[in-house]
């Protein structure tokens, strides 16, 4: 490639200009790899911010030139292979479930019986549990050596996990930096999660940015600890709660309600709804409490975990297959809310599916406002027989798309009409078809179909196929709707005065 390195920024044409952007980011990611990583810095630091202002000079003048992977969009090195691997010192396991009251009595009395068979400890008549919430998040794995924070892991499949020491770094609070009169080595365990309001916030840049929306907080934070780059974790605020230990070279405490209170002294944040159960009842109704107050809490959990509190009694239970004894998990049922059905329209997909979407009145499930609900397939809705109108129950569950669950048949208005399925594509007017062995009815119309070309273009840019970054679904809605994009070849047509005013 030519050499442009001496060329003023204001003489460079578009051609040039790329091409010195290329080379610039090729040479700024080298200095960077060997800053960080190999401690020998190969330029002078005034160099190296030369280099950078060149390529803002030129991103400045050419913003339509701008790289995905400019330097101007990171700091500091990006490692190349990955995150690096961390063996836990304790396996992390994750936890049964249990559904109803039944189960966790169920787990009570196998925890009793299995202390009296193994150890001979006479059945009490009550087991104390501490019963708090289970945040909806990632675990982590956070390692002190000597009172220092060392390394923070995921947790990988459980034996390895991933070394996100320097995303974990970017908490602003919830992670001590020392611990006084620590054990020599001690692993935390807790969940790193993202707030209600953290995560709407970031949806709202994302689709600003012609990005697809994340579905859940959970994603968000999942994003957010996996970047490679931690100047982008800093930009994603992530939280932790601690609430257990892995290994300790030295035992903190007697109980797990104790290990809390050294986990909170030491500057960690503890669930404030953590509580000590002197019996099963009492543990049941903290579940109560604890899902009433579901909706209003800024982050979101998904059930209580019921912990045995004595640790002499949780070291003998152990663990049995990938889950300890000692705990369970006690899930919700999927959050509901009742809301009018305005209207039934319907999607045409990307290969011609007519899919039917309840429009909704917006009503809040679970801390996420919903709008409209998947309604499946035209058989779906004659089984359910969901009239617009209707009085309608919806639900989110965990990752799944807000569905519509039934019509509350009571409240049903006297002029509500069963639904016709259309039999011809809304968006073409081509005749749709059901086959026999199929669900689904197709739009007939092909390459005629606006909608299915605009689908078509989705796919064709998303990160499944193309990945063209920062061309996102709202983009190629508004690009089709001006008649600049048709077919995939027109996306390489594109002149930079199209991008005029725009996103
Ligand atoms: S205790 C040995 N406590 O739930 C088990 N886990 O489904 C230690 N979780 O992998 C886990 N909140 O990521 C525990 N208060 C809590 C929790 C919690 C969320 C997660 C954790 C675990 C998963 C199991």
């Amino acid at each position: 490639m030519a050499d442009h390195s001496t060329v003023p920024v204001d003489r460079l044409d578009a051609l040039r200009a790329e091409q010195e952007l290329a080379r610039l980011a090729a040479e700024i990611a080298g200095h960077d790899r060997a800053y960080h990583g190999a401690d020998l810095p190969t330029i002078t630091d005034a160099a190296y911010d030369a280099l950078r202002q060149r390529n803002d000079a030129i991103e400045r003048r050419f913003p339509q030139l701008v790289r995905a992977d400019s330097p101007s969009a990171r700091v500091g090195s990006t490692p190349s292979a990955g995150f690096a691997k961390v063996q836990h010192r304790q396996a992390m396991l994750s936890l049964q479930n249990a559904f109803e009251a039944s189960d966790v009595e169920g787990f009570v009395d196998s925890v009793k019986s299995f202390l009296d068979r193994e150890f001979s400890v006479p059945e009490p008549p009550e087991l104390a549990l501490v019963a708090e919430p289970k945040i909806d998040g990632l675990s982590i794995s956070l390692t002190y050596e000597q009172g220092r924070f060392k390394r923070a892991a995921t947790r990988g499949d459980g034996a390895e996990g991933e070394d996100v020491t320097a995303n974990l770094l970017t908490l602003k609070s919830d992670l001590p930096r020392t611990l006084s009169d620590a054990p020599d080595v001690i692993e935390i365990r807790g969940e790193v999660y993202m707030t209600r309001e953290d995560f709407l916030a970031l949806n709202e840049q994302m689709v600003a940015a012609g990005e697809k929306p994340l579905a859940n907080p959970r994603n968000g934070a999942a994003g957010a600890l996996r970047q490679l780059d931690p100047e982008v974790t800093a930009r994603r605020p992530l939280r932790l709660f601690a609430y257990a230990l892995g290994h300790t070279s030295a035992p903190i405490a007697d109980t797990q309600f104790g290990i809390l209170a050294r986990l909170r002294s030491w500057g960690f944040s503890v669930n404030p709804l953590a509580e000590r159960c002197a019996t099963t009842a009492a543990a049941l109704d903290h579940y109560q409490r604890i899902g009433n107050q579901r909706s209003a809490l800024p982050y979101e959990i998904d059930g209580v975990v019921y912990k045995v509190d004595r640790l002499d009694w949780q070291d003998r239970l152990g663990f049995v297959a990938r889950s300890p004894r000692w705990a369970i998990a006690h899930k919700f049922p999927a959050e509901q809310a009742r809301t009018r059905l305005k209207a039934i329209s319907i999607q045409v997909g990307r290969t011609g599916a007519l899919t039917p979407v309840a429009e909704l009145e917006p009503i809040g499930v679970g801390g996420v406002l919903v709008a409209r609900a998947t309604l499946h397939n035209e058989d779906e809705v004659a089984r359910k027989d969901v009239r617009v109108g209707d009085l309608v129950v919806v639900q989110r569950a965990g990752d799944v798309i807000p569905q519509v669950v039934e019509p509350v048949l009571a409240e049903r208005p006297a002029d509500a009409q069963p639904f016709v399925f259309p039999t011809t594509c809304p968006a073409c007017g081509s005749v749709a078809v059901r086959d026999e062995d199929e669900a689904v009815r197709r739009c007939t119309g092909g390459l005629i179909c606006p909608a299915q070309n605009v689908e078509r273009l989705k796919h064709f840019v998303s990160r499944d196929a193309f990945d063209i970054e920062g061309l996102g679904q709202q983009s190629i809605e508004r690009f089709f709707a001006d008649g600049l994009i048709r077919s995939p070849a027109d996306l390489f047509r594109l002149q930079p005065g199209d991008l005029r005013g725009r996103e």
